[in-house]
Parts: C-alpha cells; structure tokens; sequence
C-alpha cells in the first residue's frame, strides 16, 4: 500500500522540449563533497584469491594472501587501514580498506591495484538503506479478538503442511535485520540455547546508522563514514527499539498459542538473530557481509534477508556472497524491494544474488481490523484501520471540525476560537493537504483526543499518527457522519472493546502488492523469483512498542518463504542437494497470479510476480523435478529463443503430462515516446509471445527424465522503444497435477536503451550539466580555485543503469564526437587543482575506448542503477570535483580542461568507445593560487 508521505510526487511530464515546469528544483542539489550515489568514500572491498592461486607466490611461504595483497599496496605507497578481514575459503576471501585521503603525491597510479596478484575484485562500500515499512497496530493484548483465521497460510498451503505435523523442528534460519525481542512471550521470552531463539550476534549497536538517514546525500553524513559512527557490537541481538527484526522473526517462529491465534510458519525452527541495523538509519554491506559470513559458520540452514537497496544488478558484494552461499545448498531467502512504485529495472541488491531466492509480496486478502458503532442516527458499523480496538470508553458525541465534505485543508491551521472544548467529543476531520500529526495537533490544542479522520480519496490504508489516539475511516462513513453532524443530528460513536474484530476484505487481496519491486535485472536475470504473502501481515512486535503489529513489505513476504523452506528441509532432510533445488521446486509448483480482478485481464507480469504466489504444500510434495524453471531468452541480440529443460518422475507412478503455453501480460516498460522507464503499477500488454514445445505430451516412468524442447518468439506489433518484457508459463498437467516452467524476454536490445538522461524534464537545462558552487547550472567557461568550496560539480541523470560510468579529464581543445552533445571549444587560462575520492578505474586496454586521449581519470563508478522520478535521493546523481585530484591521487595542474563523461550501454564493449554514450563539460579552469 502507498506510504502515506507528504511529499508531492508531480506526474512524469512528456519530453516536448519546451515550456515545460521543470521536474526537480535546482535547489534540490546539495553539493555533495565526497561518494557518490550510496557508495562510501574511500572505502572498499577488497576480494583476495586464495593464496595458493597467487602466481609468483612461494612455495611453503606461510603469509596469508591478505597480507600479500597489503604488502603490495604498500609498496605503490598507497597509505590504507585494515577495517575488517574476511576468511571464508570458498565464499569469500578479502578485506576493508579504507584508503589514506592524505597520501598524493607519491601515490602511484590507484587502478594498478587491480592489476596486483591476488586482488579478485574491488568493490565500493554501499549502504543499503533503513527498512521501511509502516506501522499499524501497538497497543494492549485483548483476548477478546477473534483469531485471525491464518489467510495467509491457507493461501500457500502452509496450514496442510502444520496439519502433517511439520513445524521446522531441527532447522536453523538466520534472520539478518534488525535485531529482535526475544523477551516477546511468544517468540520464547528468553534468549540463548533451549529456547526459539539460541544465538545471535549485534554487529552494530543502538546507535548505529543514526546520522545516515540520507544515504545518498553523503555530505550530511561524511562525519558518520569517517569513524563517529562505527558499529559497537556486542553479542546480544535484542531490538526494543526498531521492531522490524521482531516482525520477521514472528513470520518465522511465532508460537500458536497467543491472543490474535497467529503463528509463524515454522514455529518449531530454532533462529539466530544477526543485527545490521541500529535503532534507525541504515548498514553498509561490509556489516551484511560480516553477517552473511557468520551466518554461514553457524551452520544455518537458511539465512534470511528482509533487506535491500535499488541496484539493478547481479554484481554487489553482498548479491555475489549471497549467490555463492546458495550454491552451496543452503537457501537464501531476500526481499525483492518496496520500490514498485519506481517501475521496472529497479531491483534490489542483495535479492539480486542470481542463486538467491527474490522474495514478491502478495496482499493479503483480509486486513483484520475494528468496527466503531454509531448512534443518534441509523448506521452500521464503521470499519476504522486499526487491529486493535481504541482504548476508548463509553459513547461519545461527535463533533466535525468543518460542515463541508469537500474541504480540502481541514484543521490544517488553528481551529476557530469558538470551537467548544472538544475534550468530551469524538472529532471527524477530513484527510488532505496537511499531515495527520498537524490535524491532530489542531485539535489537541482544542482539547480533543479522540479522532476519526475520513479518507479523501487516497485509499483506506494505516496511517501514521504519533501518539495521537486517531485512526482513518472511509471517505463515505466520513462524509455521512460530517453530513449529520452538519444537520444537527444527535450523532455520537463508541468503540466496542471486544466483539467488534472485522476481517475487511481487502480489495487488492490475492494480487501481487503493488508495492514489490520489478525486475528484470540490467543483466536480464529472473528477480523477483517467488511471492509470498507480504501485504498487511500480523505479527510479533518488541514488548514496549506493542507485542503486535500489522505491516506491509517484501520484508514480510522474505521470512515467510523462509519459514517455508525450514519446513522443506524438514520434510526432505538438510541436504545440500535439497537446498539447491528449492528454488525450482517453489517455481514450479507456485500459483500464477492475475494482474487485476477483473476477468479476462492478463497474468501479472513475471517482472513482478517472480513465477507466482508459493504453493508450499505441492513444492514440498512435488515427486516431479523440473530443470531449469526459469528460461531466459534475454534480448534480441542475445536472443536464445529456444531452450530445453527436463522433467524428471520422482514418484512411484507413470505420469503423463500435456503442455500448454499461458502467457503473462507483457510488461512495457518504458513509457511511449519518451525515454523514461514507466512507473509502476507498470503497464501491461495482453499481447503474447508465441510459444512452441515438443514434445506437446510425454509420458514418464518413476525415476525417468524427459528432456523438452521450447521455441520462444517474442511478440508481435508491440513498440519496440517502449522495451516490452514479455513472460509467461509453460503448464504441464497430469490430471491434477501441475507444474511450470516461466520464462522471460525482451523484444529489442538492451544496447538501444538511453543510459543517460539528456532531456531537460527534470530540472528545466539539458542534462548532464555542470553545478557551480552556488548550485547554478552552467554550460560556458568557469574557473575554479578550489578554495573555500569554489569547486565544479556534474549533474547527471541515469535513465537507466551501466555497468561502466566514467569521469576523464580531457585537454579542452579535445576533438571528439560525443553522442550526447556538441558544444564549442574554448580558452581559458590555467590553473591547478586536487581531489579526496579515491576510486578504482579499470585500465581502458586496447580498444577505441583507450584511443581517446584522456589527461587522467577523475572517477570510476562501476555497475550503478538507474536513477527513478522522484526527488528522494534517487532521482540524479552528482560527482563534485572538491580537490584537482585524478582518481589515482595525483594532483592536476592549473590548466583548462574539461570532462568527459562517458557510460557503457548496456551489454556494451568496455573495449569500444561507439559502445558508449558520451558528454562533454564545458571548459573548467584549474587555477589554485599559489
Ligand atoms: C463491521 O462493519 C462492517 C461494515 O459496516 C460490517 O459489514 C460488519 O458486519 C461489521 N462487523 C462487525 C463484527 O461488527
Ligand atoms: C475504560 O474502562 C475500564 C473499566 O472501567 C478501565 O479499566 C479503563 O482504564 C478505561 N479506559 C480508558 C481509556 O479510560
Ligand atoms: C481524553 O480526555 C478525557 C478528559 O481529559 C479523558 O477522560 C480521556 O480518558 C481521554 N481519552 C483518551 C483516549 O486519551
Ligand atoms: C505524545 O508524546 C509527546 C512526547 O513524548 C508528549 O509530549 C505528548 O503529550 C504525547 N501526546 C499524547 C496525545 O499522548
Ligand atoms: C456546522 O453545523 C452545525 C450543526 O448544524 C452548526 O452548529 C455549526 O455552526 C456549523 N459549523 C459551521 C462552521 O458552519
Ligand atoms: C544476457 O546477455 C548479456 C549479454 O551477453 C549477458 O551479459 C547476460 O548475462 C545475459 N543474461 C542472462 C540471464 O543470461
């Protein structure tokens, strides 16, 4: 469901090219110094080869290759500081650095560090943001309430799979979140061998990721990244603050007997709770990964991951680790991302992991909530958004805070000075224009505290409020109260506190939540993998926020499918073998899921649902094994339109099966005539892909495997720069049995998409452009002297993600075609200049790329997302030059020059410079005084 966020997101406007209101304000650009996107200054993973691999390395020598990777960056004089070493031979070897802004001079070229024996890969830190989810119910146990009846289980058939006696006995999953309240009763109440809980670890602290609650505005948090927000760990997980971790856990592992009759989905599974994030803000993946890595030595069976942030990608540290763990049969359950709004190619790393399983959401398809009873006029019961009754006692008058049903701005200001005391009322206020809390405190200044605000049209959902006792009712209970109360009618309400519990149905129940992230991946891979339920979820909560709470996200989805996962390693032992077919079994035994309730409309689309909603009960009983489930047919110039997978009997009988192609709808995702991806819900197409399969039936005896051949056509007539993801289903059927296969595709190539955004839509000037230090734009010759912040920035959009974004410095009587503007050469005098971010360029060997003649590189940013439409962090990117400094540390001297920006297509040559877009900055004079 939408958050409930004050900010205005403006519609995409249409690129006409003129008299258009900008998107962003220029104002929104804060002058980062350091970073870029959410990677952290100066900070990176460094992977090291296992020390037998070392060419060059003695025989007997007894170093590790950490330190001989270190003795070699020392050698380039290149000043560093161990953070952490990472020794899991087989998942991942290596180290943080952080690198010495203060070394220059005598630096040697930085990127040569990818050249040392031994060094794997070097990866930027990121930081993954907060999880965000919203906050229903606390409040006072009541036994009153009627059971939830545990939808959510029958959905996926997890409540057959309690009924056989299967509760993940013997199985360990470790959650990573968080933290969590163990003290919660029903989550065992105690921590530590013997009860739910046994182990755990808090990599953080409370007070972690506190002051980076901006995690792509590094310049507000650059203190936090340089040392007084260091993680202060300690070995007990307990989260009384956060609630997050607890919400999961209860998903997991809540015990059945409490008073909402909810239970986790292996309550028997014993949890090692790992905490990454503090009371708020966010974690770098250095911390995931130290996470994921323990999570491995202690032998869980299944790590967890209600976690992520947009990337796009397949290749993150965290994705990489968490792809290899699931090689390894052991399952990875990461949650696909919230972020559905933004549209499709926004998935979420860690989820990424190509052997990870990416977790949907689906709504659940009842939201329990309570009834107010209305008196002095005929009415029935209204419904509010809130699982818990309001401690409210007795029947209470009403009073409307404005007579007029259509009030856009009700009690935004001050109420009038002759409003009563409103102390002994229950107030009715309408929805809109200011925030809830402002309302609210409108009226307490009148003395009221009890508050029924009615929807104005922007949907029936949970509402944030502080600690005001206040819910939302729907827009039509709202407007017949506001009415009565306006014609002088006696109308007054009481809040039954028990016997009013109502399972409301809800209207988008049975779909995919709008809210899960679309795939595919930049690099055309499946995400996300499976839905699970994730869309108003009742769960365990911290003991002093509630014990409770009702919330929304992939967050919920994620545990549940590890909940599900206990109970197949429980059914079919704890094998790696078990592990490593998991994921086909979910997909090809999951229920596909209709895109609308309305008849005839298309199947969701695959980039959302993943191969549909888990039907637990048939994966775990499947004596059919499929391989693969997902089919790839990735772009046109890549096309592989036909593939086979096999279909192996497990079971003791003959089976028979017949084949049947059931298209999904096909995604279009980017919008018509314009370059930007659409939002989402992203549009989709009914029509198909035509699919051919043979053989079309096949019999198979118990222990036998048929292999089938597909031959997939993308479809037809659709416009191709709208980029159309088309996917869908191939059925096999033996009476009632059914298993699929889902494949994906896209009908153009991903080399044609726009990677940078050259339009002027979002801030009213053609991007990329430069930012002075005044934050104007400018397109003519400035100079800087790089004193008291008399600095050039680039702002650039990215349209869609690269895997190459690159920043050289050029002479500014360069003579070169860029493919993203044309402007003129011109003179200015010379000057010097220096810089503090280090990053890692890889070396542009032979190609054309390496043949433009560039004075040296500033910056490298290696496998970025695309940035989305909205104005909350995501929406550009900056590169601030703070220092005349080339990546590699050394200075520039005074000069004129100018950048070049330039960004590989997707699934283009790094070798070729036609493979890149390209933009030229004007002239910038380098002049640091002397
Ligand atoms: C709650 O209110 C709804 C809407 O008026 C009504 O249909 C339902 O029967 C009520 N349930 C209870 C338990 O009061
Ligand atoms: C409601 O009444 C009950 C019983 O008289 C009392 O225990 C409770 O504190 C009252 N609640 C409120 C909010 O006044
Ligand atoms: C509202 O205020 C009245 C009068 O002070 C008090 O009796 C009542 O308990 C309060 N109700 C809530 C829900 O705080
Ligand atoms: C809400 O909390 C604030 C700060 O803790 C407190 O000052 C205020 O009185 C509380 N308001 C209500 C309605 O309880
Ligand atoms: C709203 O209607 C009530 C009842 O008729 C009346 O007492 C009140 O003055 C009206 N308020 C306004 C602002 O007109
Ligand atoms: C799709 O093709 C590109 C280009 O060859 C490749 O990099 C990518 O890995 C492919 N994706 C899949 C899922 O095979």
């Amino acid at each position: 469901m939408a958050p409930n966020m004050a900010s205005v997101f403006l519609p995409l406007l249409a690129a006409t090219g003129f008299a258009l209101a900008a998107k962003f304000s220029p104002s929104s650009v804060s002058r980062a110094t350091s970073g870029f996107g959410n990677t952290l200054p100066n900070k990176f993973i460094v992977e090291v080869d296992d020390a037998s691999n070392i060419p060059g390395k003695r025989a007997l020598e007894t170093r590790s290759a950490h330190e001989i990777v270190y003795e070699s960056l020392r050698k380039r004089d290149l000043g560093f500081k161990v953070d952490k070493e990472f020794n899991s031979p087989g998942l991942f070897l290596g180290s943080v650095l952080t690198l010495d802004t203060h070394v220059r001079m005598a630096c040697q070229d930085a990127a040569k560090v990818l050249d040392i024996p031994g060094v794997k890969a070097i990866r930027p830190v990121t930081l993954i943001p907060a999880p965000k989810y919203l906050h229903v119910v606390t409040g006072p146990d009541d036994p009153q309430i009627p059971p939830d009846s545990e939808s959510t289980h029958i959905l996926t058939g997890v409540d057959k799979l309690h009924a056989q006696g299967l509760f993940g006995k013997g199985i360990k999953i470790g959650i990573i979140d968080t933290g969590i309240d163990y003290t919660n009763p029903f989550l065992g109440g105690a921590f530590g061998p013997g009860n739910k809980v046994i182990d755990g670890f808090d990599f953080v602290g409370d007070a972690y990721g506190e002051c980076c609650k901006h995690p792509s505005r590094t310049v507000r948090c650059s203190r936090c990244f340089v040392g007084t927000n260091t993680p202060v760990p300690d070995s007990d997980p307990l989260d009384q603050c956060n609630g997050h971790g607890t919400h999961v856990g209860g998903i997991i592992g809540a015990d059945p007997v409490n008073p909402f009759n909810i239970s986790g989905v292996a309550s028997q599974a014993s949890i090692n709770a790992y905490r990454v994030f503090g009371c708020s803000g966010s974690v770098s993946d250095d911390v995931l990964l130290e996470a994921l890595l323990q999570g491995v030595k202690d032998g869980n069976n299944i790590l967890t991951m209600s976690l992520g942030g947009p990337d796009g990608w397949t290749e993150g540290t965290t994705s990489v680790v968490s792809s290899r763990i699931a090689a390894s049969g052991r399952i990875v359950t990461i949650a696909a991302g919230n972020d559905g709004a933004k549209g499709s190619w926004y998935t979420s790393g860690p989820g990424n992991g190509i052997n990870a399983i990416s977790v949907a959401s689906l709504d659940n398809t009842v939201i329990p909530l309570q009834n107010a009873t209305v008196h002095g006029v005929v009415h029935d019961p209204i419904t509010y958004f809130d699982a818990l009754p309001l401690p409210v006692n007795g029947t209470l008058p009403l009073f409307a805070t404005s007579n007029d049903t259509t009030v856009v701005d009700d009690a935004c200001d001050p109420l009038p000075d002759d409003t009563p005391d409103l102390s002994g009322f229950v107030v009715l206020v309408r929805r809109g224009t200011c925030t809830f809390v402002q309302k609210l405190t409108n009226i307490a200044a009148k003395g009221g505290n009890v508050t029924l605000i009615y929807d104005n049209g922007s949907g029936f959902q949970d509402i944030s409020v502080d600690n005001f006792t206040a819910v939302l009712i729907q827009a039509p209970d709202g407007e017949f109260l506001a009415q009565q109360f306006a014609a002088g009618a006696p109308v007054a309400i009481s809040f039954p506190q028990s016997g009013a519990s109502f399972q409301f149905p809800d209207p988008d129940g049975g779909l995919i939540s709008s809210f899960t992230s679309y795939g595919p991946t930049n690099d055309f891979f499946f995400k996300p993998a499976v839905a699970a339920p994730g869309g108003n979820i009742l769960s365990t909560f911290p003991v002093p926020l509630g014990s409770f709470a009702v919330l929304s996200g992939t967050s919920m989805a994620t545990p549940f499918m590890a909940g599900v996962s206990a109970l197949l390693f429980e059914a079919r032992g704890t094998s790696a073998e078990t592990g490593k077919i998991a994921r086909s079994l979910f997909e090809s035994t999951a229920q596909r899921v209709a895109s609308s309730h309305t008849d005839g409309d298309p199947l969701q689309t695959v980039t959302q649902q993943g191969a549909g909603l888990v039907d637990a009960f048939r994966a775990i009983h499947a004596e059919v094994l499929v391989s693969p489930t997902e089919l790839i047919t990735n772009d046109t110039a890549h096309f592989r339109g036909v593939q086979t997978f096999t279909v192996k009997n497990t079971g003791k009988a003959r089976k028979t099966f017949k084949l049947t192609h059931i298209p999904a709808g096909t995604a279009i995702t980017v919008q018509p005539d314009s370059i930007f991806p659409a939002d989402g819900p992203v549009p989709i197409d009914a029509t198909a892909a035509t699919v051919s399969f043979s053989p079309k039936s096949f019999t198979v005896n118990p222990g036998q495997t048929q292999t089938v051949t597909v031959s997939i056509t993308p479809p037809k007539g659709l416009d191709a720069k709208t980029f159309p993801v088309f996917s869908g289903f191939i059925e096999l059927a033996n009476g009632n049995e059914r298993f699929q296969v889902t494949y994906l595709g896209l009908a153009n190539s991903l080399k044609n998409m726009p990677v940078v955004d050259n339009t002027n839509v979002f801030f009213g000037v053609n991007l990329p452009t430069m930012v002075d230090p005044e934050g104007n734009f400018f397109s003519t010759p400035e100079n800087f002297t790089f004193v008291d912040d008399d600095f050039p920035s680039v702002l650039l959009r990215l349209n869609f993600g690269t895997s190459t974004l690159r920043f050289d410095l050029v002479d500014s009587n360069i003579k070169l075609n860029t493919t993203l503007n044309t402007r003129e050469v011109e003179e200015t005098e010379t000057h010097v200049f220096e810089r503090s971010v280090f990053s890692f360029p890889h070396n542009p060997g032979q190609g054309t790329f390496a043949k433009v003649k560039i004075l040296g590189t500033l910056f490298e940013a290696d496998f970025q997302p695309r940035n989305s439409d909205q104005d909350d962090g995501t929406g550009f990117n900056e590169l601030s030059i703070p220092t005349p400094q080339f990546a590699n540390g050394t200075t520039i001297p005074n000069g004129s020059y100018r950048i070049l920006l330039r960004a590989l297509k997707v699934t283009g040559d790094p070798t070729k410079e036609e493979d890149f877009e390209s933009w030229l900055s004007p002239v910038l004079g380098f002049g640091v005084p002397s």
